[in-house]
């Protein structure tokens, strides 16, 4: 059985194939087809991608109506994993009380207290919230557990609904330890990375994280986040690093220079942080969360002048309890055109062809690919941003999957 979608006013494919014959250079970047039709096969992989005049025959057919179709956003970094509330917090911060990291603490008590149970299902709730607006994939971070036992339930629990699993450990420096930062360190490289990878070495996180941030008390210095990362690359995980989020920092050539994937925040950079990540280009991504800094009251990263200098440039939610508790990458989207200056083209590629190379993988809506496609309610993806907070798209549920 295979199922022929139609009626797309216009799909992006994300696919150099077909990026030629557009004078728009956003319509060439995500290769844009306009009246197209998908050729999808019963296990969801997709067959045929073309001009709707040319499609093949199906067995069954569907029509969208006159609607975009964009692949499903790759959120390729999120902290679901937690329980609690501080929004008491985010309001004092809206008057003026500045982030710093201290609040993690309120969380990982509120994690350590909750039964599996009501774990699985905030998660569960989280994952569909982000379905709904237009997520197809997400990675999921532990670090509100911060005991070995905590720390592998969460990535026990976040592994029930995504393989791209990151082992955040060294999240901050929980209390039980703020006299000695080294036992916590060593024991994040020791029994807790070991029991992470005991089943092998992916069987339970794909990556380690760092929050890298000399600016805060709680977080880990570059000596410190070097010591984790390399641990963890030991041991067989891909490297993610936290870095200049609240300040100038070590983090993002720490991340260039071990060859993360990711280097996520990037908030305050410097010119050699950004020459490393020129020089980074095609193995770590600069993985950019506005969300974060419109939760934050703090200035919104340079993306116009990364992307300009050639730098691979993602974005993602950061959804957490913390900093950023919005789940919606199409917010994301409409504040990286409206407050970074990317173009909506720009923007929307960040979210899906870039974000999911950070994660290894590749979405491009091409024959063979799985089809994991979201769909707007709009006949263009300008309508990402140009319609800000209207739920205009979600995840494509096929009428046969
Ligand atoms: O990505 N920066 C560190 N971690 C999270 C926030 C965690 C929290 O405040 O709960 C972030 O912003
Ligand atoms: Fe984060």
């Amino acid at each position: 059985m295979s199922l022929l979608l139609t009626g797309i006013a216009e799909l992006t494919t994300n696919d150099p194939a077909h990026a030629d014959g557009h004078a728009d250079p956003g319509d060439a970047l995500l290769g844009i087809v306009r009246d197209a039709a998908l050729v999808v096969s019963d296990e969801g992989v997709i067959e045929w991608v073309g001009a709707a005049g040319r499609a093949p025959d199906a067995d069954e057919r569907h029509d969208l109506g006159g609607r975009a179709v964009i692949p499903g956003f790759v959120d390729s970094h999120s902290h679901l994993v937690f329980a609690g509330d501080r929004s008491a917090e985010f309001a004092a911060r809206m008057t003026g009380t500045p982030y710093d990291g201290g609040g993690i603490a309120v969380s990982v008590a509120a994690t350590r207290a909750a039964s599996d149970h009501e774990l699985r299902r905030l998660v569960a709730r989280r994952v569909a919230e982000m379905r709904a607006q237009g997520t197809t994939t997400v990675e999921i971070k532990s670090g509100y557990g911060l005991t070995l036992e905590d720390e592998l339930r969460s990535l026990q629990v976040a592994r029930e609904v995504t393989p791209h699993t990151t082992f955040l450990g060294a999240h901050v420096v929980p209390p039980e330890y703020a006299s000695d930062r080294a036992a916590y360190v060593d024991l994040v490289i020791g029994p807790m990375l070991q029991a992470v990878v005991a089943d092998g070495p992916t069987a339970l996180a794909e990556s380690i994280d760092v929050f890298c941030e000399p600016h805060s008390a709680h977080a880990f210095d570059g000596d410190e986040s070097r010591t984790v990362l390399e641990a963890g690359r030991a041991a067989g995980l891909a490297l993610r690093v936290h870095g200049n989020q609240l300040g100038h920092g070590p983090g993002v050539q720490l991340a260039c220079e071990l060859g993360a994937r990711s280097v996520d925040h990037c908030t305050f950079l410097s010119d050699d942080d950004v020459d490393a990540l020129v020089a980074a280009h095609g193995t770590t991504v600069a993985t950019l969360l506005p969300g974060v800094e419109f939760s934050t009251r703090s200035p919104y990263p340079d993306a116009r002048r990364l992307v300009d200098a050639g730098v691979d440039v993602a974005l993602a939610s950061d959804c957490n309890p913390g900093t950023c508790y919005s789940s919606s990458i199409p917010f994301a989207i409409a504040l990286a055109v409206r407050e970074m200056s990317l173009t909506p083209a720009e923007a929307l590629h960040a979210a899906t062809a870039v974000s999911a190379r950070s994660l290894g993988l590749d979405r491009r809506v091409a024959p063979g690919q799985p089809a994991e496609l979201a769909v707007l309610d709009a006949p263009t993806h300008l309508h990402l941003a140009y319609r800000a907070g209207v739920p205009i798209v979600r995840a494509l549920d096929l009428p046969t999957a």
